[in-house]
């Protein structure tokens, strides 16, 4: 059976006018990676990564070899963590999974697996289905653009990386819960701006110190959403994120993740150095990720995590959606989400299940409030599948929550 949808919100289709991408069921043709980036900064990007010594892309994903992470990172000592409290966040805009805030960079993988990771994203034809230009951002031109989604059938490097129980481990000791990834779209994306090799356009940036100083102080006595990024200020559909810097060259300045806190003041997050790695709960952390101001590459590849089944997720729509995110291709998109949310009702179903089944056996009385509290969970989780789908509600973007303060809610 199919459903006749008589939507009753007021925005029943997605419209350019309200920041979202008409072209969304053919995979957003506007937003297509101009041919010049290609041509010149992607090939001389995979040109640099080639010429390294012993650069050999058929290597297979060795967690021993390629996950540099050592148990004392996980130490506040050793690296520098922010619970939701420390951060003056005491009210989100959904429950938080935990008190964790951020993790400030520790290191997590090799060189080899970073230049692995980039050389799968960065082939041309996965640029042509994968990649898409951001359909809002601040500032952004033709050097700036997202990857996304390839990864299960492009890039078995980073799919063996991003779903290795190692990762997992590794994350859920910082959050405090048990963490996993999340589905393909969503597992391992590149936010990229590369510098121009342009001539003209390159005399236009800052040279001297005094030159760059004066833009970031700038961009810091502003409000968040003047920052120039590819993807403004806003809260993360995936319940954590957990943020690799690919490249950057020391000389780069600004382009840090900016995170707002508690009493809505911009914290610049201390940028990982290459292979290192950060972790937001951004589902509740409203951030941003700026560009540099010099003329230098910034590529971050992010892995959406969340809760790891019997517990239901909180995962959403809002961003990451294929009217919003022009990277996401419909087809996969969907059937990446729904199926990753059916698992997990496939999993709370069966553990509450053997759980009666235990009680029963164990001769304990039905508990009737708590069993229809368990179904009104599982019924909103399946809503929460849906709500946010274009053939019902298509609310403007960026959503209105992004901006509102904390305090408010
Ligand atoms: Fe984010």
């Amino acid at each position: 059976m199919t459903v006749a949808i008589q939507s009753n919100s007021p925005y029943p289709v997605p419209l350019k006018k309200n920041g979202l991408i008409e072209s969304y069921k053919e995979n957003s043709p506007t937003h297509v990676i101009p041919q010049k980036t290609i041509d010149l900064e992607v090939a001389s990007l995979l040109k640099r990564i080639e010429s390294t010594p012993g650069f050999d892309p058929t290597v297979k994903f060795d967690a021993k070899k390629h996950i540099i992470f050592k148990e004392e990172y996980c130490s506040p000592e050793v690296t520098k963590q922010f619970t939701l409290k420390d951060l003056k966040i005491t009210k989100t805009h959904v429950p938080p999974l935990s008190d964790f805030g951020a993790a400030f960079p520790f290191p997590l993988i090799s060189e080899e697996a970073v230049n692995i990771m980039l050389w799968e994203g960065f082939q041309p034809h996965v640029l042509e289905k994968w990649a898409r230009l951001p359909n809002l951002a601040t500032g952004a031109n033709r050097l700036d653009f997202h990857i996304g989604g390839h990864a299960r059938s492009e890039a078995p490097f980073s799919w063996a990386f991003f779903n290795s129980p190692e990762l997992s481990e590794i994350v859920s000791k910082f959050c405090g819960f048990k963490a996993r990834p999340l589905y393909n779209s969503e597992v391992c994306h590149f936010n990229v701006s590369l510098a121009t090799e342009d001539p003209e356009i390159a005399a236009t940036y800052p040279k001297t110190k005094e030159e760059i100083d004066a833009i970031l102080a700038k961009q810091d006595a502003g409000d968040g959403d003047a920052i120039p990024s590819s993807l403004g200020l806003h809260y993360d559909s995936s319940s954590l994120a957990l943020v690799i810097m690919m490249d950057l060259p020391k000389e780069a300045v600004g382009g840090q993740t900016t995170i707002v806190t508690g009493d809505e003041k911009s914290r610049r997050v201390p940028e990982p150095t290459i292979g290192s790695a950060t972790i937001i709960q951004g589902r509740v952390l409203k951030h941003l990720a700026s560009k540099p101001v010099t003329n230098h590459n910034r590529i971050t590849c992010v892995a959406g995590m969340a809760i790891a089944p019997p517990i239901l997720d909180n995962t959403a729509l809002t961003s990451v959606k294929p009217s919003v995110m022009s990277r996401a291709r419909y087809d996969t998109f969907y059937s990446d989400w729904t199926t990753y949310r059916f698992e997990n009702l496939e999993l709370r179903l069966k553990y509450l299940r053997e759980k009666l089944v235990k009680r029963y056996e164990d001769g304990e009385k039905f508990n009737q409030e708590e069993v229809i509290g368990w179904c009104e969970e599982m019924e909103e989780y399946l809503h929460k599948t849906w709500d946010e789908m274009e053939a019902v509600h298509n609310p403007p973007y960026p959503s209105k929550h992004f901006s509102t303060p904390y305090d408010e809610y």
